[in-house]
Order: C-alpha cells, then sequence, then structure tokens
C-alpha cells in the first residue's frame, strides 16, 4: 500500500525503528511519512537520508490542544497535496508515567491521557482525511491481562473502571508507586483494546482498525521515569535471547501498516509481532466499549472548551 503514513512517537523505541523500516523500503513501495511529536528533526533527517519524503508535525500528546491544532495541520497539508493521500494512521506514542499523581495539560492522567486520550483525539480528527482502503494501527500490551510470567515479574493487570475515573489523577502527599503506575499502563492498553472496537463499528469498511503488539521490549525508554535501579535491571533483561527489541518489531510494525498480508487484519485484530492472536474475554465488552466511547466524547469536549 503506498500513500502516506502518520506515526507518532516516531522518535525513539519502538516508533523510530518502524519509521527507518518504512524509510528504507525501495521507492516504488515506500510510502510518505507524517511523522507527529516532539524533537521530530533526528529521526526526519535520518528518514530523509534513506530516500523517504518526510513532514514532521510537532504536537506534545500530554496537550490535547496541540493534538488538535496537529491535525489541523495534518488537514491541510493532505489538503495541499504537500503528502500523497492519507493510507494509515499508526498511534505509536506511549508512556508509562511511575507517578499516577502526574497530569497532562488538560488535567487528565499522564498515561492515559498520552497512551489512550491523546490518540482518540488525533484519530477522531483524522478519520476522515483517510483515504480508503485505510489503516488504523493503534499500539496495544498484553499486560491488560495477568499471566504466570507476568505474575512472576510484578506486572499487574488491568483492573478497570469508569472512564471518568481512569482520567482523574491520583492524589495524595505520596506517590501511589510502581504497582499503581503498572496498573494505569494496563488499563490504559485495556482502553484501546475496547476503542479499536468501537472505532472498527463507528469507522466503516474502508478502514481497517488493528492493535500491534510488539513483544516485551525492556530496553526501551518506556519507563523513563522509573526508578534507576529497575531501569539498569531491563537494560540487562533486554540483552537476554528471546526478548523482543525495536529492531525485530519495527519492521513488523511497518509491515502491518502497508503490506498486502495484512490487508483483512481488522475489527481490533490484536497482532502479537506477527501473529494474530485471539485477545481474552475481558477485552470484548460491548457495554464498557459503549460507555468508553461516550466518555471519551465528554473528555474530549470538557477539554477543548477549558483549554
Ligand atoms: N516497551 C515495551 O515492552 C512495549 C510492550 C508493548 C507495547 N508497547 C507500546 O509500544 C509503543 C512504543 O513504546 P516504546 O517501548 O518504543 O517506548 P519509548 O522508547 O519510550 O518511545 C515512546 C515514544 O512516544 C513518544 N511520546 C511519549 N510521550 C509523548 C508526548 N507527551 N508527546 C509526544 N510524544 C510522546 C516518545 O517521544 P519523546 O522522545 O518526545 O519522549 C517516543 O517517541 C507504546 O505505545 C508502548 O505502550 C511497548
Amino acid at each position: 500500500m503506498t500513500g502516506t503514513v502518520l506515526i507518532t512517537g516516531p522518535t525513539r523505541g519502538l516508533g523510530r525503528a518502524a519509521v527507518l523500516a518504512m524509510a528504507g523500503r525501495p521507492s516504488s513501495v515506500r510510502p510518505d511519512l507524517l511523522l507527529l511529536g516532539r524533537g521530530l528533526s533526528a529521526v526526519a533527517a535520518e528518514a530523509r537520508a534513506l530516500g523517504a519524503r518526510v513532514e514532521e508535525v510537532t504536537a506534545d500528546l500530554s496537550r490535547l490542544a496541540d493534538v488538535r491544532s496537529a491535525a489541523t495541520t495534518v488537514r491541510e497539508m493532505l489538503d495541499a497535496g504537500a503528502v500523497r493521500p492519507l493510507r494509515a494512521l499508526v498511534a505509536n506514542a506511549g508512556v508509562m508515567s511511575a507517578d499516577t499523581r502526574r497530569a497532562s495539560a488538560d488535567g487528565y492522567e499522564l498515561t492515559f491521557a498520552v497512551n489512550y486520550l491523546a490518540h482518540s483525539q488525533l484519530i477522531g480528527d483524522l478519520v476522515g482525511s483517510l483515504t480508503a482502503p485505510a489503516r488504523v494501527v493503534l499500539l496495544g500490551s498484553n499486560t491488560y491481562h495477568a499471566n504466570v510470567w507476568r505474575r512472576l515479574l510484578h506486572v499487574p493487570e488491568a483492573r478497570w473502571r469508569d472512564p471518568l475515573e481512569l482520567a482523574r489523577p491520583a492524589t495524595g502527599e505520596a506517590a501511589p508507586g510502581q504497582a499503581a503506575s503498572g496498573v494505569a499502563y494496563s488499563n490504559a492498553k485495556l482502553a484501546i483494546l475496547y476503542y479499536a472496537h468501537e472505532l472498527q463499528r463507528q469507522a466503516g469498511p474502508g478502514i481497517a482498525v488493528s492493535v500491534f503488539e510488539p513483544g516485551w521490549m525492556p530496553g526501551t525508554d518506556l519507563g523513563r521515569d522509573a526508578p534507576a535501579a529497575l531501569r539498569s535491571i531491563m537494560r540487562g533483561v533486554a540483552r537476554l535471547p528471546g526478548v523482543s527489541t525495536p529492531g525485530k518489531s519495527g519492521p513488523a510494525l511497518a509491515s502491518l501498516a502497508l503490506d498486502d498480508r495484512w490487508a483483512a487484519a481488522r475489527d481490533g485484530a490484536f497482532i502479537l509481532k506477527d501473529k494474530i492472536i485471539d485477545v481474552q474475554p475481558v477485552a470484548h465488552d460491548r457495554n464498557r466499549e459503549r460507555r468508553l466511547w461516550a466518555a471519551t466524547t465528554e473528555l474530549l469536549e470538557h477539554a477543548s472548551t477549558h483549554s
């Protein structure tokens, strides 16, 4: 599939690897790239050096006003023909805030705000600008449910609550700690699964919605504000054989955005590296999906009228 791919969070980790994998394709199958995030010049230069046409759209995803204005910029670029038609939107940016009291510029819990709310704003603003057949790829994580390994490693699963509560930062004198941070991350990733299912129902047949799980990549900067000792252990684990890395999963993400092989991946299909897998029953819940959609509208409208 040629045309343009928009990707958020292209500056490091998985996003950067996916960008370079797309930029390094032969010109006949190389998309134009719209990079959306902060501090984009280095990765944009790397992608251009590989031959890609690249546009930079600066936005801090913890500010919904930035996201809205980035979407306007993208629409203007598409209307002006500055890039080819938009065929894929990859909502890759993510963060795992160590302190769940931290709020976005709009007053929402930071992990929920960046991973989920910013992308629902962006996708809502741009879904009408996609040219069918088009793809929306969201970033999920298996941490939404527990298994033996994640229990052993103390990685908490999601504990779903009403989305208005998930959006509310914690309060109190002391930071709620690592476990609360993990729950907030897993909740945000479960929200992405619910959102993907509802988005597919709302977006219509020309747009295929899927969710990518890159595998555990402990060497990235996702938990960059976690304690230094934990980060150092993670860097060690990242070197073990069999552990995922951006170098392995980035090209897989690029493939999901572009390749015919994935043309049938829709309805929120969950792709673990390069295989579609079934999600747990908890990830399919029409009531939660409908409620999330309505609450998201409320949260985004509230932010837009108060910014
Ligand atoms: N690492 C894993 O094991 C793992 C597993 C499953 C899923 N994932 C998902 O994969 C995606 C990429 O994660 P990663 O591991 O590659 O993490 P990473 O190395 O920390 O990269 C995260 C990207 O998101 C961007 N970002 C974060 N906050 C932002 C903000 N407020 N505004 C704009 N951009 C922002 C970062 O940009 P800056 O450089 O500007 O901060 C960076 O480009 C995330 O959605 C993550 O949840 C990761």
